[in-house]
């Protein structure tokens, strides 16, 4: 299994109420889940559980038999090397290039320079943005925002990809092609979540349903 939480709760500082209470759950090796549930329900909470930019108040959460309590601070950024993650609010790099933000992920890694060239033009055109390389990400809308950071995090074929509302910004059209890029990473190997409110991709896509109700894993 690549993904575990055991009794996972958590409580936000100065909340009362826990953003997620007991949540127990088993994800295997590429499977393809959707999350869902109303807003405030926690979604975002576990997917940044996973990506350690929180911890549990309590419960473990383990990635590659991996529990994540283990990890020393260094470690961490080894760990997030290996996930893809597209945040509901994008954290793009504001003043670097649309081109510069996707590629960063392969520099860090020390791809050859052709390579990264060649991935990044090659990725950025299917999420529709191949007239867009140059332009700061600042001056994108907020659904061509989007698409950039869902192709930094689909560059670098990660183990894990975890995505935030994906296509919260997008139009029908476009969050159909850019659903058809996570199941085709999901199809290279990938093990996906994607949290949405969106019924039509939760009809659309049958896909394992993962459903929180105020913190409560109701459907899994
Ligand atoms: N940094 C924070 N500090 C305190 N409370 C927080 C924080 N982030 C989230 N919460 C609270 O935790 C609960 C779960 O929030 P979360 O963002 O995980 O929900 P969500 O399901 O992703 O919602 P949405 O669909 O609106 O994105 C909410 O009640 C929210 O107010
Ligand atoms: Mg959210």
């Amino acid at each position: 299994m690549v993904i575990e939480l055991q009794n996972v709760t958590k409580v936000y500082d100065g909340s009362e109420q826990p953003a997620l209470a007991d949540v127990s759950l088993r994800i295997e090796k590429g499977e393809f889940c959707l999350l869902t549930g109303p807003s405030g329900a926690g979604k975002s909470t576990l997917l940044r559980l996973l990506f350690c930019a929180l911890k549990p108040s309590q419960g473990e959460v383990i990635l590659h038999d991996q529990a994540l309590s283990q990890l020393k601070r260094d470690d961490i950024p080894l760990l997030r090397r290996e996930i893809g993650v597209v945040f509901q609010d994008f954290k793009l790099l504001p003043h670097l290039t649309v081109y510069e933000n996707t590629a960063l992920t392969l520099e860090v890694r020390g791809t050859p320079q052709v390579e990264i060239d060649r991935k990044v033009k090659e990725l950025l055109i299917q999420v529709g943005l191949g007239h867009r390389l140059n332009h700061r990400c600042e001056q994108l809308s907020g659904g061509e925002q989007q698409r950039v950071a869902i192709a930094r995090a689909l560059i670098g074929d990660p183990f894990i990809l975890l995505c935030d509302e994906p296509t919260g910004n997008l139009d029908p059209e476009r969050s159909k092609d850019i659903m058809e890029l996570l199941l085709s990473a999901n199809a290279r190997g990938s093990t996906v979540i994607v949290a949405t409110h969106d019924p039509t991709l939760i009809n659309n896509y049958q896909r394992r349903i993962l459903r929180l109700d105020e913190g409560v894993l109701t459907s899994s």
